[in-house]
């Protein structure tokens, strides 16, 4: 465990991933690098990808990993990029016919302690919501600029809210009188629209999440990654990826039977695998998250 992100389901996908000396790993979301530290420890080079720049520091400066050039002995090489486009930073780093990939998705703890990037609504900040700092719009320019009915595709759709039209009626209220920027402003504006009962979840909570997907444009980066990583794979070599709700956990287990249907491989997971009740205890994040694993043959 490190400061930067606690790692989930960390033991079964590293044995699911079986990993082996001199082999060859990919990381597509490197975040603290809790997953690809027990992959060098156990032997593998990895690639480690991250399309957040403050991830990619942290391993590089504050972990100390040896970074750069596999050719001259170094750990571990480092991309800043989306996973999307695994094939092209594979084949430029001469990661081609690799044991593993893993993509351990959606936002790391760094994220959701970090108040100035904007991802959780119990932290004043901006709403920002951008993992890549390169991405041009933030959840602010959504918020603000969506029409009706596109927040309404967006809150239901990615967000699976139900209570979407209030939220929405008083997003368009709020902004009319200045525009919304910050967490806390918008989180408030979602508690005046709907009835919050202590107990129940927060009805921030699916809005939040809605604009985050759509932000970062995370089940598409899904959708586009799964074939490519599969068809980086040697025979025998294996996918996993770690969900953390059912829209890109639906993603995955399609894709894997799919693949399964082409007789590209097989599915090693017949049912996902899920945290221990210990686990769960030590990091409620964890609670969603399902691991799949896919082998080429
Ligand atoms: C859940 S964290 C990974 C944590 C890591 N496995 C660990 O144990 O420390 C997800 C990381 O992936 C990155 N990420 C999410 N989507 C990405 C994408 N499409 N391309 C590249 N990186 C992505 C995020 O910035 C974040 O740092």
């Amino acid at each position: 465990m490190n400061n930067y992100h606690v790692s989930v389901l960390l033991q079964p996908t590293i044995e699911l991933l079986n990993v082996r000396t001199g082999r060859k790993y990919i990381d597509g979301t490197l975040g603290g690098a809790g997953h690809t530290r027990l992959i060098l420890e156990a032997g593998g080079e990895v690639l480690g990808i991250d399309h957040d720049q403050e991830a990619l520091d942290f391993v590089e400066k504050d972990l100390g990993f040896r970074i750069k050039d596999l050719r001259f002995g170094e750990d571990i090489i480092l991309v800043k990029g989306n996973f999307r486009d695994i094939d092209t930073i594979a084949k430029a780093n001469d990661f081609e016919n690799v044991a593993g990939i893993l993509l351990d998705l959606g936002i790391s703890s760094h994220h959701v302690d970090s108040a100035e990037r904007g991802f959780s609504f119990q932290k004043e900040g901006p709403l920002d919501m951008r993992m890549d700092q390169d991405l041009s719009v933030s959840a602010t320019d959504l918020v603000n600029a969506l029409n009706k009915n596109e927040l309404y595709e967006l809150f239901t759709k990615l967000g699976e809210e139900w209570s979407a039209r209030p939220i929405i009626q008083s997003i368009i209220n709020a902004r009319q009188i200045r525009r919304i920027e910050t967490t806390t402003e918008l989180s408030e504006i979602i508690r005046k629209a709907v009835p919050w009962s202590k107990k129940g979840i927060n009805p921030a909570t699916k809005v939040f999440q809605a604009l985050r997907i759509a932000v970062n444009d995370e089940l598409h980066s899904v959708q586009d990654a799964l074939p490519k990583a599969v068809n980086l794979l040697e025979s025998g070599g294996r996918l996993a990826v770690i969900s953390f709700h059912s829209l890109e956990d639906r993603i995955v287990k399609r894709a894997f039977l799919e693949f399964e249907e082409k007789g590209l491989g097989k599915i090693i997971t017949k049912k996902p695998v899920v945290p221990t009740d210990e686990e769960i205890e030590i990091n409620n994040r964890s609670r969603s998250s399902k691991l799949r694993v896919f082998e080429k043959s």
